[in-house]
C-alpha cells in the first residue's frame, strides 16, 4: 500500500488514479445522458474541485460551459447557510440549467447555502455533483449530491485537489488519515 506524508502527517492510498479516472467517467455518462438536449453551465467550486471539474469537463459531450466560484461559509445561528463569495460568479445564471461541481460534500452547509442563493438567483435547475459523499457527516440533507463519484466513510481524505492545511491537493490519487 502506497504511504505519503502532508504536513507532517501519514496517509495510506484509498483510491488510485486509475479508479479514480473510472468513477469520475460513470458519473459524466450520467450527466451526459440526463442532460441531452440542454446545454449546462458547470460551476467548479475552487478550490478543491478544480481536479474533478477538469477530468469530469473532458468527459462531458453535450454543449456545456464552465465558470468558477469560491465560497467560504459560516456556520451559525444567525448565519446558517449563509455563503460569501471570496471569487462571485462571473456569468448570469438567470434561466440557466446548473450543475454544481464539488470535491467533496461533508454537512453540506456550503451546498445547502450556494443552492438556495442559485435558486434565489432565478437557475432552471440545480444540481449537484461531488466527487465524493460522506453520508455519515450529512446536516443539510438538501444538498446531498445527485451525481456522485464515490460514498465514502467519514474519514478525512487529501489528494485530487483535496488539501490538508492547503496541501496535497497536487496528489493525483486520493488517501486516507494512517489508522495505527
Ligand atoms: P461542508 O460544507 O461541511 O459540506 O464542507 C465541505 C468542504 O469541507 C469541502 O468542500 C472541503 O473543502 C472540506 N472538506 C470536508 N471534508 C474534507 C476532507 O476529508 N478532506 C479535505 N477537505 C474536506
Ligand atoms: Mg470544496
Amino acid at each position: 500500500m502506497q504511504i505519503v506524508t502532508v504536513n507532517e502527517l501519514t496517509f495510506d492510498e484509498y483510491l488510485s488514479e486509475q479508479e479514480i479516472a473510472s468513477l469520475v467517467k460513470d458519473v459524466a455518462s450520467r450527466i451526459n445522458a440526463d442532460y441531452a438536449g440542454k446545454e449546462p453551465l458547470f460551476i467548479c467550486v475552487l478550490n478543491g474541485a478544480f481536479m474533478y471539474a477538469s477530468d469530469l469537463f473532458k468527459q462531458i459531450t453535450v454543449p456545456a460551459e464552465i465558470t468558477f466560484v469560491r465560497l467560504k461559509s459560516y456556520e451559525g445561528t444567525a448565519t446558517t447557510g449563509k455563503v460569501n463569495m471570496l471569487i462571485p460568479l462571473q456569468v448570469p445564471v438567470e434561466g440557466r440549467d446548473v450543475i454544481i461541481v464539488e470535491d467533496i460534500v461533508d454537512t453540506g452547509l456550503t451546498m445547502h447555502g450556494f443552492m438556495q442563493q442559485l435558486r434565489e438567483a432565478g437557475v432552471a435547475s440545480v444540481e449537484l455533483t461531488s466527487f465524493l459523499f460522506k453520508p455519515g457527516a450529512i446536516k443539510y440533507v438538501d444538498a446531498t449530491p445527485k451525481y456522485i463519484g464515490k460514498s465514502i466513510p467519514t474519514k478525512f481524505v487529501v489528494g485530487y485537489g483535496l488539501d490538508y492545511d492547503e496541501k496535497g491537493r497536487n496528489l493525483p490519487a486520493l488517501y486516507t488519515l494512517h489508522q495505527e
